[in-house]
């Protein structure tokens, strides 16, 4: 598991040493390429790729932060709160039917073409049912990522402690919660608490009619997207796929080319192997099929429409709502009723819930026309949420506290890294500044009414 892009060195002596060299440059030269492009696969990025030592050691915490309130000794954390998303995962059918369809394109091809030729002997080992299931990779980043949150917050995971247990009813929800807590299990007693299915919570979307209506069902509401599909940047990498496999143009489309990136992608998440489907695309392509996937998630589940992320807002009611039990129970000398909480859902879980936080915000919205524009954006969904990629509220107690403000304080880890509260540029406040700075979020954001229909006026989306 240790290195990424393992060549076919060991265990091969009996092949002349010009052919292993060979062998072994090529190897390399195909796993550079890959990496280059593994930067930009988005929402289908492995974990690993926003936490690079893990590539090295798998349970490494990283490169030490001085921001830590951990090794203070006169901070100790109270509650930690974490909103997962699940781990590495299958295509879903959709997405396996597509490749199917273009894999049979490339086969039944009859000109001589080399390019299209590899795909002939490519095993296309998906199968529809495998729909969007927990991957075995996926599975290890549950139970590593279980280990590590273990090994830096030792006093909250430690075995006496109670761990409340959520999902979204999504099977690989369910399943990287059990993953989870079998990564916990070798030094704690998790093993018999129920995980509560939560999809209130966890798949609040789903929920908010104005949302469904207005964003999801919507068929005019991802215009940028599918003018983004039809633009140049996009033309020119159809253009050049179509030449490279010697098909008509017209056989092509965006769909279709990226689920080749995406089969790109799932072959290095999944399997760790550089597949042939990425020998389509150079750096430059990638980007531009980054943006096509950054604009998806900006417009559905990020900044494009304000019903994004006002739907989250029941979530972030409730993570304050348990910070303040586990500040009053704490103020009143009683045990911390839940001092740890897991909670795992979707990358449609955490995006909105960053949009309302006001995290990751460009100055200027995404579009099909400024590409280029955009090119060192914030809003880089494979540096947000990945596969795994985790969401933690830390509450802190902190003796020696001079005002009684300074008692708690709270941090957020994005991907076990410090983010840096918007409205302070710290990585760590105090509790009722935190509080104070999202008021009206917390006061006037009510789930029921945000996601009322009725209450639309049906004239302009700008206020969706
Ligand atoms: C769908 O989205 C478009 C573009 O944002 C908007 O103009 C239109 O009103 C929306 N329709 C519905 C039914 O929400
Ligand atoms: C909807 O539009 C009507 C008429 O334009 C206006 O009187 C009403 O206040 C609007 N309702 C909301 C909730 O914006
Ligand atoms: C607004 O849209 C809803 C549902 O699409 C419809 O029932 C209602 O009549 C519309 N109202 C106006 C004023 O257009």
């Amino acid at each position: 598991m240790a290195s990424c892009f393992r060549g076919p060195l060991p265990g091969r002596p009996s092949l002349p040493l010009f052919l292993l060299l060979l062998r072994v440059s090529l190897a390399q030269e195909r796993a550079a390429a890959t990496s280059l492009l593994s930067g930009y696969f988005g929402t289908k990025s492995r974990y690993e790729e926003v936490n690079q030592h893990l590539l090295q050691d798998p349970l490494s915490l990283g490169p030490p932060d001085p921001g830590y309130l951990l090794p203070s000794a006169a901070c100790a954390p109270l509650q930690l709160r974490a909103l997962i998303r699940h781990g590495t995962r299958f295509p879903t059918e959709k997405q396996i039917r597509k490749l199917g369809q273009l894999h049979r394109l490339l086969r039944s091809q009859e000109r001589p073409c080399p390019a299209a030729q590899q795909f002939a002997h490519w095993d296309m080992w998906y199968h529809p049912d495998m729909d969007g299931k927990l991957a075995p990779k996926g599975r290890l980043d549950m139970e590593q990522l279980a280990q590590r949150l273990a090994a830096r917050f030792p006093g909250l995971f430690s075995p006496q402690r109670r761990f409340a247990f959520a999902s979204s009813s999504k099977h690989r929800c369910v399943e990287s919660s059990a993953a989870f807590r079998k990564g916990l299990a070798p030094s704690t007693d998790v093993g018999n608490e129920e995980t509560e299915i939560n999809d209130k919570l966890m798949r609040f979307f789903d929920h908010c009619e104005k949302f469904v209506t207005c964003v999801e069902e919507n068929a005019t509401a991802m215009y940028e997207v599918d003018a983004f599909k039809q633009g140049p940047e996009m033309k020119r990498v159809l253009e050049k796929i179509a030449a490279t496999l010697c098909v008509p143009l017209r056989d092509l489309n965006a769909d279709l080319v990226q689920v080749a990136f995406f089969t790109c992608s799932f072959e290095l998440a999944i399997k760790n192997v550089n597949s042939p489907w990425c020998s389509l695309f150079n750096e430059e392509d990638a980007k531009v099929l980054e943006y096509l996937n950054d604009l998806k998630q900006y417009w559905k589940r990020g900044y494009g429409y304000d019903i994004n992320s006002r739907s989250s807002c029941i979530l972030f009611q409730d993570i304050f709502k348990h910070l303040d039990k586990a500040i009053a129970e704490s103020k009143s000398s009683m045990p911390i009723s839940s001092p740890v909480i897991l909670q795992f859902g979707h990358a449609e879980t955490l995006q909105p819930l960053l949009a309302l936080m006001g995290f990751f915000k460009d100055e200027e919205p995404l579009a099909a026309n400024n590409y280029k524009k955009q090119m060192h954006r914030k809003f880089r969904s494979g540096r947000i949420v990945p596969y795994a990629s985790n969401l933690i509220f830390v509450l802190y107690h902190c003796d020696q506290a001079k005002t009684p403000e300074e008692e708690y304080q709270v941090q957020i880890l994005l991907n076990e890294k410090l983010l840096s509260f918007p409205h302070s540029e710290e990585t760590v406040s105090l509790y009722t500044d935190l509080k104070n700075h999202y008021k009206d979020i917390l006061q006037n954001c009510h789930f029921s009414e945000e996601c009322e229909l009725s209450k639309t006026n049906n004239t302009s989306t700008d206020e969706l």
